[in-house]
C-alpha cells in the first residue's frame, strides 16, 4: 500500500522536475504588416495577435509593436513598453525641435526615431525586436531581442 502511495504522489513530481515546460515561443517569427503600409521615417504602432506558451499552456494574446521603416527599406521592430518602467510610449512628430520623438507619459522619458534615449529617466534604449522583409511582407520576432 505505501508503494503505491509513494507512486502516486513520486510519478507526477518526477514529470514535474523531468518534462520541461513548452517553449516553442523562441524562432517564431509574426507577419505583422505589410511594407507598403509603412511610409519611411513614419513611425506606426501596429496592433497584431500572436500566439505565446505560457508554461504548458497556449495562450493567444494581442499585442503591438512599433515599426519604423527607414530611407533603405529596412524595418525596426520596437517593443512598445518604455525601456524605464514599462509603460506604453507614444510617437509625437512635432517632438525633438521637429525630428518626432517618442514620449512617454508616465516620467517624461523621450527616445529618438532610433530608439536612444533623448529624456531620461530611461536607462537605456528603447528594446528591439527581430525583424525581416518576406515577399513584401514584414514579420518580427517578439521572443528575441536585437541590437
Ligand atoms: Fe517611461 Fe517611466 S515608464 S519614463
Amino acid at each position: 500500500m505505501g508503494g503505491v502511495i509513494a507512486a502516486a504522489a513520486g510519478v507526477p513530481a518526477a514529470l514535474y522536475l523531468l518534462v520541461k515546460p513548452k517553449n516553442k515561443n523562441s524562432g517564431e517569427w509574426v507577419e505583422v504588416a505589410e511594407l507598403d503600409q509603412l511610409r519611411a521615417g513614419q513611425p506606426e504602432e501596429i496592433v497584431y495577435n500572436r500566439k505565446r506558451t505560457d508554461g504548458w499552456r497556449r495562450v493567444d494574446e494581442k499585442t503591438s509593436t512599433w515599426l519604423v521603416r527607414t530611407e533603405t527599406d529596412a524595418v525596426i521592430a520596437y517593443n512598445p513598453a518604455c525601456t524605464h518602467l514599462g509603460c506604453a510610449y507614444h510617437w509625437d512628430a512635432v517632438g525633438n525641435a521637429g525630428a518626432g520623438q517618442f514620449e512617454c507619459p508616465c516620467h517624461g522619458s523621450a527616445f529618438s526615431m532610433e530608439g536612444k534615449v533623448i529624456a531620461g529617466p530611461a536607462p537605456r534604449p528603447l528594446d528591439r525586436y527581430l525583424a525581416r522583409i518576406d515577399g513584401g511582407k514584414v514579420l518580427i520576432n517578439p521572443e528575441t531581442r536585437s541590437v
